[in-house]
């Protein structure tokens, strides 16, 4: 045997013997709900993650509540978990449970959203640059637009929580040079297709049946589709008379950006659990402390990326 293979078989036997020490673990997952395909999709991703490790997953779905998602992390400590995932809500609020788990020495992996506590109250956390996603989205449409002027309306997430705040900072901060683009109108549409549809529904009624709005930003897929279903009932092209740009890359906007009706989506990979369970098993092995912020990728995708080869590759995965 060269030394080389000596090297890969050591390297090999390290990560299967990691692996194995896992094995068996309890990781309790506190999950805001289903609001989206997006987090569809991560519910599954983490689900399937657990059971190839061989984790017990006890799963709760805090039906955007944070006070479920308290009462969760509680039980959970009361139960004597291994280590809990946390995708929160909002982003204040949550120093004293953390401070529990921090006392019950159990680790705690925030996933795909931030909070405004200490970080020394959890592990790490694990997640996309949220207002990077936004400056993205922000730069796509000035470049789209070029000298035009352009009224644009803007469907936000759930208010309070990190993707609704920082994805309006970055798409402000990428338009701010432009005194041809402005943000008409802005709601919450907490994240949801039906309530997507329902404020979009508003903005077209008070912008002139919609003549007067020439692009929409949404901080997620989602509320595009319910928002490009509004259009549409409105008599108007969405991706056409109106630009549509928002934030995910789930398979029902690809659909949308193939039939010409949304023009672009900045990627939030759903694979958030495979990041969070390789740092919590090398931290179980030897204490590894992982960085504090696990960044994922933000790839921007166009009507020119092959949306119906991107609709067909996505379709089957959870979302
Ligand atoms: O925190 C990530 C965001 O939450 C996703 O963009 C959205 O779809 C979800 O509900």
């Amino acid at each position: 045997m060269t030394i080389k293979t000596l090297m890969t078989t050591a390297a090999a036997l390290a990560i299967s013997a990691t692996a194995a020490m896992a094995e068996g673990e309890t990781i309790g997952f506190s999950q805001i709900g289903s609001e989206s395909g997006w987090r569809a999709a991560e519910t599954t991703l983490t689900r399937n993650q657990a059971e190839e490790r061989g984790y017990q997953l006890q799963f709760s779905d805090a039906q955007q509540k944070q006070e479920n998602q308290i009462a969760a992390i509680r039980s959970f400590i009361a139960q004597g978990v291994d280590a809990i995932l946390l995708a929160p809500v909002v982003a204040t609020g949550w120093d004293s449970v953390l401070e529990e788990a921090k006392e019950a020495e159990i680790p705690v992996v925030l996933l795909d959203r931030q909070v405004d506590s200490s970080d020394d109250l959890y592990l790490t956390a694990v997640g996309s640059n949220l207002v990077h996603e936004g400056e993205v989205a922000g730069q796509w449409l000035a470049d789209a637009v070029g000298d035009k002027e352009c009224r644009i309306v803007e469907l936000q997430g759930t208010t309070g929580s990190s993707p609704a705040i920082d994805r309006k900072t970055g798409f402000e901060n990428a338009i701010s040079g432009h005194d041809n683009l402005s943000i008409v109108r802005s709601q919450t549409g907490d994240f949801t297709r039906a309530q997507g549809k329902e404020v979009m529904e508003s903005f077209l009624q008070a912008e002139n049946g919609g003549q007067d709005i020439c692009a929409l930003y949404a901080h997620n897929d989602d509320m595009a589709v319910g928002a490009i279903q509004a259009i549409k009932e409105a008599g108007l092209a969405p991706g056409k008379d109106i630009l549509v740009v928002s934030i995910d890359a789930v398979p029902d906007i690809f659909k949308a950006m193939a039939d010409g009706e949304a023009n672009a989506t900045v990627e939030l990979t759903p694979n958030m659990a495979g990041p969070a369970f390789d740092a919590l098993e090398a931290y179980w092995v030897d204490g590894t402390m992982p960085e504090k912020f696990i960044q994922t990728e933000s790839k921007l995708y166009t009507q020119s990326d092959d949306p119906a080869g991107e609709y067909e590759a996505r379709k089957g995965l959870g979302y």
